[in-house]
């Protein structure tokens, strides 16, 4: 087989990142652009030692899923991958993500996910969308002039790190954020205001991102610069101001030339309190722009929901326990299950993250949490004096998953419960592999917070052996 040529492919399964698992001549192949058992032609783009890749040119036989996406830019965006099936079908392909992931890695036997909790909500669910500005991804049938070829304000096609698509419409956030994100970009593109280039660490523009609490009326707007412009910014306040009074404030984050991300050096209040309030039940947050928050508001009330029955019903005496937040962020977390429990710890690396917690836990009236600045690369001691009983863990790592440093100290703390909440089920189950000595899994509860992308939320319920087991 050759780079190039073209195939015939029975695909049998999406696999994670949205590629489709077949088999040609006893290979494996991941193809793009195709939906589980579909017959299709494809062309092949690499050739590695154990697999192959290759992209879908023509549909032989459809998938009875396959549906006409919503968007004009599905198939370059990186974003929608499973825009063109039903959603109840995207739902099972998730649960099976879970499965192979702790079938194939944990090596875990006799693996049962539960049915994965669905979003009332499949589109304009999201309560934070950031989108970059860079040089125009070229749709080969449309003609450019200079200026357009060289801004846009949109999403990254996959790969391609240097150039965005112009985003005019995206049905991951609300109408209102779209409005915005096209007002600004009129805007500040008739100015001939110019785009952040990494290569001469030049330009001022580098990303926009809009935030909008889905359970209060506050709307944040952050327009990303390498440094403060103030007549610019004086103008683009005011012209907000009164196009929409909704946004309750405006900040400038301002963020070096020297780097690609929109890591914040400061953060300059333009107008309003410079955060928004979200609510969580009956909680109120405060979220900054550099704030990690779950994206789906109301799918991060069933997540949390589903712990909090969890608890209510299985942990007896939880009142007289203590609970161990690890990568705790701004507290939430904590702070929803602090009233379960006698006390509660969290433990985070960024220190903003952790005086945001201190002040989200004053806000409601929560008095008995405890912030821990901590790098848990390094592994964490608590010395509680409680018996493991009286201990549960709940954990929720960026995607890399937990620290080697962080499984052992779990391994010395041996606590009654873990309860490990994961967005990548790949490292979850990994981790969750080598703490298989002491504990077995009560249960795995995938949750929907992302529809139409191929990601997934999972919950995994961890407990240690009895003695006698
Ligand atoms: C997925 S977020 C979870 C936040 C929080 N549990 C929530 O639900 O809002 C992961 C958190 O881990 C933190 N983190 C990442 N690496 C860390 C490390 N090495 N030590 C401590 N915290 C870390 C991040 O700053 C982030 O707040």
């Amino acid at each position: 087989m050759k780079k190039g040529e073209i195939i015939l492919v029975k695909v049998e399964k999406i696999i994670n990142h949205g590629y489709a698992l077949g088999r040609v001549e006893g290979k494996v192949i991941f193809v793009d652009g195709c939906l589980p058992n579909e017959y299709v032609k494809a062309k092949v783009l690499k050739i590695k030692k154990d697999y192959l890749e290759a992209r879908a040119i023509e549909i032989l036989e459809k998938s009875p899923f396959r549906i006409e996406p919503k968007c004009k830019f599905f198939g370059f965006c990186g974003g929608c991958k499973l825009q063109n099936i039903v959603y109840n079908e995207q739902l099972k392909i998730k649960k099976v993500f879970v499965e192979e992931a702790f079938g194939r890695i944990s090596k875990i036997v006799n693996i049962k996910v539960n049915e994965i909790i669905g979003a009332d909500n499949e589109y304009f669910y999201r309560n934070k969308m950031e989108f970059s500005f860079a040089k125009r991804w070229l749709f080969g049938n449309e003609s450019y002039s200079d200026e357009e070829k060289n801004f846009a304000l949109g999403l990254h096609v996959p790969k391609q790190f240097d150039k965005v698509i112009n985003i005019d419409e995206c049905y991951l956030q609300s109408n209102f954020s779209n409005k915005v994100r096209n007002f600004l970009s009129d805007f500040l593109f008739s100015r001939n205001i110019s785009i952040h280039s990494l290569k001469n660490k030049a330009g001022l523009l580098k990303a926009l991102m809009i935030r909008e609490a889905k359970n209060t009326e506050e709307k944040l707007v952050a327009l990303v610069t390498t440094k403060y412009e103030d007549n610019l910014i004086s103008e683009l306040s005011k012209s907000l101001k009164n196009k929409f009074p909704e946004i309750t404030t405006f900040v400038n984050v301002i963020s070096s030339p020297e780097l690609s991300s929109t890591l914040p050096d400061r953060i300059i209040n333009i107008y309003g309190k410079g955060y928004i309030i979200e609510k969580l039940f009956d909680y109120s947050f405060e979220i900054y722009p550099e704030t990690f928050f779950q994206t789906n508001t109301k799918q991060a009330e069933k997540l949390f929901g589903f712990v909090i029955d969890y608890i209510e019903e299985k942990i007896e005496d939880s009142k007289e326990s203590i609970l161990v937040d690890l990568y705790s962020g701004v507290g939430v977390i904590g702070i929803i299950l602090s009233r379960y429990f006698n006390k509660v710890f969290c433990y985070e690396e960024i220190e903003s993250a952790v005086e945001a917690g201190q002040r989200n836990a004053s806000l409601n009236n929560v008095n008995n949490i405890h912030f821990f600045r901590k790098d848990l690369n390094k592994g964490f001691i608590i010395d509680t004096n409680l018996p493991s009983e009286k201990v549960t863990v709940v954990i929720d790592p960026p995607r890399a998953g937990m620290s080697e440093n962080t499984v052992n100290s779990l391994l010395r703390l041996r606590p009654q419960r873990i309860i490990y909440i994961s967005c990548n089920p790949v490292t979850q189950a990994r981790d969750i592999q080598k703490l298989s000595n002491f504990y077995q899994i009560e249960l795995i509860q995938p949750v929907d917070m992302f529809p139409q992308t191929y990601h997934v939320e999972n919950i995994v319920i961890l407990k240690l052996f009895s003695i006698t087991s």
